[in-house]
């Protein structure tokens, strides 16, 4: 998976995935089935995936590869889902995540 890379000397970042819509925060944003959630994010300008617990801090893109938890929302009511390894899938519905949130 790429962010939205289109020419890359070693990876094949063709994005062959249809465009498809997804709902953050209440509000609908284009996407490609299949690529990272975090990718559709960043091409519509949303950096904040989530505030840290105790200081309320934003937290977005650090590692890009699924091991610091920067990228953690919720994701169709499910918490700390890794938005930077996770594949768009139609319709489904996102919230930036607010500390150790449960989800629904
Ligand atoms: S940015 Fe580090 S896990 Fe997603």
């Amino acid at each position: 998976m790429c962010l939205r890379v289109k020419n890359h000397v070693i990876l094949d970042c063709e994005h062959t995935g249809k465009e498809v819509e997804i709902l953050v925060d209440g509000k609908v944003i284009k996407a490609f089935e299949g690529e990272p959630v975090l990718a559709a994010l960043l091409n519509a300008g949303i950096k904040i995936n989530r505030y840290t617990v105790k200081r309320k801090e934003p937290r977005g893109l650090f590692c890009g590869i699924g091991q610091c938890t920067d990228c953690a929302m919720v994701v169709d009511g499910k918490a700390n889902v890794r938005t930077c390894i996770t594949p768009v899938q139609a319709g489904m519905v996102i919230q930036t995540q607010d500390g150790l949130s449960k989800g629904e």
